[in-house]
């Protein structure tokens, strides 16, 4: 294994790039796409006591030659000297900044760490980037999000007012007008990708696409009875993510830095996300009731597999998000190929899997 040593061939070739929040679904997706494309990747996670994600795992492994290709940092966003020192190590001219404490429902109870992590954490990968001379010749990718437009109706473009509705919001604002400050007023090559939701097998399980794909393939298997859920009526603009991270690598191939929405231009609630997964799952469900009563009945049984957990309502939502990526789509000719029924499918095909592989294993999170 190849953790936090760096030993580059000199004279290598190979166009660096350092991912922070490599461990996270985007990462995955975003090291498969630069290894494929001849990059050399250098990871910053924070270590856990579960080590290493399976798929930075993956990468370790190799053809001799290959540790140089791939290397794993552990630090944090919350220490400048951890980023200041992988950094001057890797010295990358392609940065993705992908680091983030992401649950909105959880920036609620921690409000301070999201902000540390979310807000500050951008302002020492900038702050590091200036103080060590790297700004020349390096491009620096900032996961800005749609949660940044909240309350703004859709559809969301660059030029829609942001409207934050969570701590997590909020940060992200702080984050991305930070970027905007260091790309004027010092020249950086900042650009702020605001993604909409996206999704794929890799999703963390406490969001709630996989929550529900999850669910319905245990529901399935027989080895789950009914699926607790939150605010079905809260609508989305779910793209795959292995489309987005294309879409910030095209960002930073651009001479020159900008802001660019990324999303699909379609919005369905998460109860209809709920009828497509449990439809691929081979379940069918008619909904009864409405607000904290409503449900999804298995017609045939008349069994209840969907309920609504109130406890899972957040204190403030954004309802409704849909983007318009048309200046994506004319700048970086950046197009989404996978659709919502082909997500839903790659996914509940993977959680099918998954459990007749262990049909035992893992809870379905709140
Ligand atoms: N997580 C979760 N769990 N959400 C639920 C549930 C549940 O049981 N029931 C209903 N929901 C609703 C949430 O209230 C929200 O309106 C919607 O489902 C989506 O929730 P999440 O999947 O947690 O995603 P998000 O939209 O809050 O935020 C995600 O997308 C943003 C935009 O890309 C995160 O990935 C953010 O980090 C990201 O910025």
């Amino acid at each position: 294994m190849w953790v936090g040593a760096i030993r580059m061939p000199a004279g290598s070739k190979r166009t660096r790039a350092l991912i922070t929040g490599a461990s996270g679904q985007d990462g995955a997706y975003l090291a498969e796409l630069l290894l494929a494309k001849g990059y050399a990747v250098h990871a910053f996670v924070r270590r856990t006591s579960a080590g290493p994600a399976e798929h930075l795992l993956r990468h370790l492994d190799g053809p001799p030659g290959h540790e140089e290709r791939f290397v794993l940092h552990h630090g944090d966003m919350t220490d400048s000297a951890s980023l200041m020192r992988v950094l001057a190590a890797a010295r990358p001219v392609e940065v993705y900044n992908l680091a983030a404490q992401s649950h909105v429902g959880v920036s609620f109870d921690a409000p301070e760490a999201t902000a540390d992590t979310d807000a500050l954490g951008v302002v020492r990968l900038l702050e590091a980037v200036r103080a060590l001379g790297l700004g020349e010749g390096c491009s620096i990718y900032q996961a800005s999000t749609s949660e940044l437009f909240g309350a703004s109706p859709p559809p969301q473009d660059e030029t829609t007012p942001f409207r934050p509705c969570s701590p997590y919001a909020a940060a992200k604002v702080c984050a991305y007008w930070m970027s905007v400050t260091y790309r004027e007023a010092h020249g950086l090559h900042v650009s702020n990708g605001i993604a909409f939701n996206h999704e794929s097998p890799l999703r963390g399980d406490s969001f709630v696409t996989r929550k529900v794909t999850r669910a319905a393939a245990r529901i399935a298997a027989g080895s789950l009875e009914v699926l607790r859920l939150g605010n079905l009526d809260a609508a989305r603009d779910w793209a795959h993510a292995r489309d987005v991270v294309e879409g910030m690598w095209r960002m930073l191939q651009q001479p020159a830095p900008s802001d660019y929405v990324l999303a699909t231009g379609e919005a369905h609630s998460v109860r209809s996300f709920v009828d497509r997964a449990f439809d691929a799952a081979g379940l069918s469900l008619h909904w009864e009731g409405g607000g904290a009563d409503e449900v999804g009945v298995e017609p045939r049984s008349g069994r209840v597999l969907v309920g609504v957990d109130p406890a899972l309502f957040r204190p403030r939502e954004t309802n409704a998000m849909r983007g318009d990526a048309g200046k994506a789509r004319r700048e970086l000719g950046w197009t989404p190929r996978t659709g919502l029924d082909g997500l839903v499918a790659d996914m509940v095909r993977a959680d099918l899997a998954a459990v007749r592989a262990a049909p035992a294993r893992g809870a379905v999170p709140a």
